[in-house]
């Protein structure tokens, strides 16, 4: 790798994230060769750690991560390129006195490139930004300048309006990386190859042969000790504004013409215009909000919070290839089980020459793309049962990636993502105008559930509840889940 002048500041160093996934992350990508030699990762934080401190803080948090344990060694060579400032970044005199620590470190050398990561509380990343500015540290004087910004980007359409402003008046857009730490996900990015590197499927992936498309990121975990955080956000703002309208973007956006950042961002802002827009009334009638039964006894939680920790629902995307296609999202906390999950679900057969058991119908076609955990692919089709008439029988064509590529371990997210920050390539990031978009589909949603005190219970280890199942059956369809089974069915 080049031996460039190349710093990461990682703002909020001492926080879970760059514990327990950005270090480790950087960590794994030097042991595969695929950092720039000398890197130099700066952690800047309020506690008050040495440098030695931090490294040992970090790797507690590295060895956490499967077999990096072992890597003692590799990580001792690593740690030494980690160094610590410690100051509040509100504070203009403590932002430059890590631009000081910064020019140290370079050795003054005015190409030094300097990656600026905000894993802090979202209210800060407006100051941050402006002191940043102000202390002249994210100056380019010949070296690169960029910023990561983690979720959530703003509240609303109006704050995150705002919040692009503050980044603007600093850095051009192509010099900031917007996380959605879906994108980083191996079986999201092989939804890109698996539509447009085939050419078997893309004919059929419209509303002539879809005749719906459910989206499933259930998660079987609590809010546990992020109730502060999530209490003030909900499922919208944490989960759906953004990463499922990732996956619902990368599932129906036109095909791009490259894989360039603005090829590819562009469909995905198209798709996010084409979505119908609903009325707050609208957004109420289309989706199903859900508190899971012992959420106000978590500590951190309003007793009367109404906070929603599920949502379901129904979209539409106003386009000559999904018109009155119906797009089913739904996410929630303490479910049943971890399972991300997007079903095609296709159109029956327009004619039935089989004659089928009384009270049977058939099921259609189905194509389920699981990105975790257990990360493959799987098409039902209709096969008939040996030596029992023209009995017919669901049966399954599946990939798995861990049988598939044995070889090869599935990385996290993250590895991928911050080596395409250090090289620049903003494609798997997201630009502020989709950020928007995004904020403009569900804003409505987001009001009219502001506006309402009611939410549904569900149990802890449940889907959700019941309304979500209801919202199904206003269309005369239901949710589908893993192998394209039923509901409660597992292939
Ligand atoms: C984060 C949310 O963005 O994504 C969390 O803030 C959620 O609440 C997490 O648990 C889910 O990510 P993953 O990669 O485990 O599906």
């Amino acid at each position: 790798m080049s031996n460039e002048n190349n710093t990461i500041v990682i703002f909020g160093a001492t926080g879970d994230l760059a514990q327990r996934k950005l270090v480790p992350a950087l960590f794994q990508l030097r042991c595969k060769g695929r950092l720039p030699d000398g890197l130099r990762i700066v952690g800047f934080s309020r506690s008050d750690y040495s440098d030695d401190q931090f490294r040992d803080f970090m790797w507690k948090g590295t060895r956490e991560v499967g077999e990096l344990a072992m890597r003692q060694d590799e990580w001792d060579m690593f740690a030494r390129d980690l160094y610590y400032v410690s100051g509040d970044l509100r504070q203009a005199s403590d932002i430059a006195r890590l631009g000081q620590r910064l020019d140290d470190l370079e050795h003054h050398e005015s190409s030094a490139n300097r990656l600026f990561y905000m894993s802090i509380a979202p209210n800060l990343y407006e100051p941050a930004i402006q002191n940043l500015a102000a202390s002249t540290l994210a100056r380019k004087d010949g070296g690169w300048r960029r910023v990561v910004i983690e979720k959530p980007f703003g509240r609303d359409l109006k704050s995150a309006q705002a919040l692009n402003r503050v980044v603007h008046d600093v850095f051009a857009e192509d010099q900031v990386f917007r996380i959605d730490h879906y994108l980083g996900k191996e079986t999201v990015q092989n939804l890109l190859v698996f539509r447009f590197a085939n050419a078997i499927f893309e004919p059929l992936w419209n509303r002539n042969y879809v005749d719906s498309v459910q989206i499933t990121v259930a998660e079987e975990v609590a809010v546990g000790d992020r109730a502060g955080y999530y209490d003030q956000s909900g499922v919208i703002r944490d989960m759906v504004q953004n990463h499922l309208l990732q996956l619902l973007t990368m599932v129906a956006m036109e095909p791009p013409s490259s894989m360039d950042a603005d090829s590819l961002r562009d469909r995905k802002v198209d798709l996010l215009k084409a979505i119908r827009r609903w009325s707050p009334e609208e957004a109420a009638q289309n989706a199903v909000s859900g508190q899971y039964r012992g959420y106000l006894n978590e500590s951190g939680v309003a007793p009367d919070s109404t906070t929603p920790t599920y949502a379901a629902m129904r979209l539409y995307v106003d386009n000559w290839r999904w018109k009155d296609v119906p797009f089913y999202l739904r996410t929630g906390k303490a479910m049943t089980e971890k399972a991300s999950e997007i079903v095609i679900q296709f159109q029956r057969p327009p004619h039935m020459m089989f004659s089928l058991e009384q009270g049977r119908e058939l099921t259609p076609n189905t194509l389920s793309i699981f990105l975790q955990p257990d990360e493959g692919i799987h098409l039902t089709f209709q096969a008939k049962v040996p030596d029992q008439g023209m009995t017919m029988r669901s049966s399954n064509l599946s990939f798995h990636y861990d049988s598939a590529f044995k070889e090869q371990e599935i990385p996290e997210a993250y590895e991928r993502l911050l080596q395409d920050a250090l090289a620049g390539d903003a494609s798997l990031f997201i630009r502020s105008d989709h950020i928007e978009e995004a904020w403009r589909v569900i804003n409505p949603l987001l009001q009219a559930w502001e506006d309402s005190s009611a939410v549904e219970t569900y149990e802890i280890g449940s889907w959700g509840p019941d309304a979500a199942a209801a919202l199904l059956a206003q269309d005369g369809r239901e949710w589908l889940r893993v192998g394209g089974g039923h509901e409660g069915e597992r292939a």
